[in-house]
Formats: C-alpha cells, sequence, structure tokens
C-alpha cells in the first residue's frame, strides 16, 4: 500500500519514457515494457488500487503515453534490427563461388577427340549445303556388300574379317551402306555425309581397333565430275588440317566408285619435305573416294546414265590422330582421363 500510495506518476512516466528511449534492442525494449505496465508494475498495482476519479484518469494517461511511447519505439527498433541484418546478412552475389565455403563445383568434362573431329566435319559438310543423315549399324549384307559391288568371294565377307550376326546380318564394316540407303530414299541432287562406327575383326594392335568411325561423303547430281570431288576435298582438307594443303590422288580400287582413288594430303607437319608423320613421302594418305559406280544407279532403279557423283570416305581417329598429334588408336578406347583431359 506504502508503495501504492508513494507513486508518483509524473516521475513513473519519466522514468518509463526515458528507459524506453534508452532501450537498444526489441528484447531490452520488452523487458521496459514488463516492467513499466506488466502485471506486477507499480502502475498496475496503482490502477488495481485506485479509489477516486481523478487518480484513476492520470495513473491511466500515464499507462496510455508509456504504452504509445514503447509501440513507437518497438517500431524503431523493428526497422533498425532489420536494416542491420540487410547489411550483415548480405550475400555479394558477385563473388567467386569458393569463397562462400569448400568448393563444391562439379568437375568439368571434356569432349571427346572423336567427338571434337566428328562436329567439325559435320560443320564444314553442313558448310558446303551438305545433309547430315544417320546409318545404320546392323546391316543386312544387301546393303553392306550387294548393293556396294562386292562380289561373292570378296574377303571382308568372310567372318573371319567381318563380324556377323546371322547369314545375312552384318555390323557394318563401312559407312557405305549408308549412301544406299540415301538413294533410295529419294532422287538427286544429293549431297550428305554420314558419320558413325563400323566394325572390323581386327585384332588390337597400335593402329587397329575392332571399332572406329569413318566418315562417308556422298555427292549425286547431274554433269558432277571428278574435278567436283577434288575441288570438295581439297576444301575439307584445307579447313581440317590448315589452309596451305595441297592433295592428290593416287588411283586404287573400290567395288563401288569407277575409277577409285586414294586422296593424299600434303604433310601438314613437314610442308612436304619429310618427315616422321608423313613418313617421309611428304604425303599422308587420307581414306578412299571415286566416281560412284553406274551399278549403284542400277542398283536402286535408276537409269546408270542419269547422274554423275561422287563419294569418299575416312576414319574418324585417324583424323584426330593427325590433328592432334595422337600415336596410335587405343588411347581412343582406353578412357584414360589423362589422355582425354587434354581436349578442351
Ligand atoms: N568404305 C571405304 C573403306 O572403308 C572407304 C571409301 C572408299 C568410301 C571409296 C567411299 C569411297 O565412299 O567412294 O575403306
Amino acid at each position: 500500500m506504502d508503495k501504492v500510495a508513494t507513486v508518483d506518476p509524473t516521475d513513473l512516466q519519466q522514468e518509463a519514457l526515458s528507459a524506453a528511449a534508452e532501450a537498444r534492442t526489441l528484447a531490452a525494449l520488452n523487458e521496459v515494457r514488463i516492467h513499466y505496465l506488466g502485471r506486477s508494475s507499480a502502475l498496475k498495482l496503482a490502477l488495481r488500487n485506485v479509489r477516486d476519479r481523478e487518480t484513476g484518469m492520470t495513473l491511466n494517461a500515464v499507462r496510455e503515453t508509456v504504452e504509445a511511447a514503447l509501440t513507437a519505439r518497438e517500431e524503431e527498433l523493428a526497422r533498425a534490427e532489420l536494416e542491420e541484418r540487410l547489411v550483415t546478412e548480405r550475400v555479394d552475389v558477385t563473388l567467386p563461388a569458393q569463397l562462400l565455403g569448400p568448393p563444391k563445383l562439379r568437375p568439368r568434362g571434356t569432349l571427346h577427340p572423336s567427338t571434337l573431329v566428328r562436329r567439325d566435319v559435320e560443320d564444314i559438310f553442313l558448310g558446303l549445303g551438305y545433309e547430315i543423315v544417320d546409318g545404320r549399324e546392323v546391316e543386312t549384307t544387301r546393303y553392306n556388300f550387294d548393293a556396294l559391288g562386292f562380289p561373292d568371294w570378296h574377303p571382308a565377307r568372310s567372318p573371319r574379317a567381318s563380324l556377323f550376326l546371322d547369314d545375312h546380318t552384318v555390323l557394318r564394316t563401312e559407312t557405305s551402306p549408308a549412301q544406299i540407303h540415301k538413294m533410295e530414299e529419294r532422287r538427286p541432287p544429293i549431297y550428305m555425309v554420314s558419320i558413325g562406327r563400323v566394325y572390323r575383326r581386327d585384332t588390337i594392335d597400335a593402329t587397329h581397333f575392332p571399332i572406329f568411325h569413318q566418315f562417308e561423303g556422298l555427292a549425286i547430281d547431274e554433269g558432277i565430275t571428278l574435278a567436283d570431288l577434288k575441288g570438295t576435298l581439297l576444301h575439307v582438307m584445307r579447313e581440317l588440317y590448315g589452309p596451305d594443303r595441297e592433295m592428290r590422288f593416287r588411283t586404287h580400287y573400290f567395288p563401288f566408285t569407277e575409277p577409285s582413288m586414294e586422296p593424299d594430303v600434303s604433310c601438314f607437319n613437314c610442308g612436304g619435305a619429310g618427315c616422321p608423320i608423313c613418313k617421309h613421302s611428304g604425303w599422308i594418305e587420307m581414306g578412299g573416294s571415286g566416281v560412284v559406280d553406274p551399278y549403284l544407279y542400277e542398283f536402286v532403279g535408276w537409269g546408270p546414265e542419269e547422274y554423275t557423283g561422287f563419294a569418299f570416305g575416312m576414319g574418324i581417329e585417324r583424323t584426330a590422330q593427325l590433328r592432334y598429334g595422337i600415336a596410335g588408336i587405343r588411347p581412343f578406347w582406353e578412357n584414360d582421363l589423362r589422355f582425354l583431359r587434354q581436349f578442351r
């Protein structure tokens, strides 16, 4: 009772207002609120014991003033605390990722050299207006041999040379069957390239592997000549191996071209003077090519002299070996990361 009697409303208000103003945090402000307005605060006790109206009104006015001051201070502190958090908890999204914690970045993969060459070859031929077509890895002997003019006795038809699934089904030994599929699908003009895996029953050594990739080209139109073949391959070789390359043809034999030729490109390493890469000849063998044998036109039901065309086929791994200086074919298939990581 004494305590209540000694409460001076003006002092109490003054004290509460300065306590509110001095509170530095919301938690501290809450303490102030409990102390001055809580259930056992001097003010509440005094209010509970009020006997006359005047004292009641005075104490209520004090309570409202303190209440308002606390609310105002609370808003102030809440705003300040938010601002403080916005500053201290700011994330700089421009910082390098590692600085935010231990490096968790996934290691970045690389493209296989065969893929790099395949993409380059595709780009070169797309630039010449060729279409890229898919072939079939599992072929019938009709497409892999008959349509391409392989005689019955040809050694490639032997199960010792090729991988047969049954008497009439073989893992294609070259990409050339893609030519026939395209010719059956559509009349010329045909300008196509087909890239993919081929299979041969080779024993693995430095230069042989039973799976490898080839790219196959076919151009059939009216009035195509050997000069077009040479111009096209010269362009492709210069795109792949540099603008100073020259080409030469050596006559050869393939069952589906007549005449047939093996294109050589001048050595990009020694410029023709002779070095280990070109086996000291100044020239590097690139694959096979020739003028489409009219037998193929007849096979797909066209007249033998309606069109003329040329074709060529080359190895993807061999191209990659020459471009990147890779010794042998085995590294292409060993999945050794030390090798693969070099191609970025
Ligand atoms: N298919 C032949 C091989 O694997 C390469 C080839 C030669 C493809 C002459 C052709 C070509 O298109 O006309 O050895």
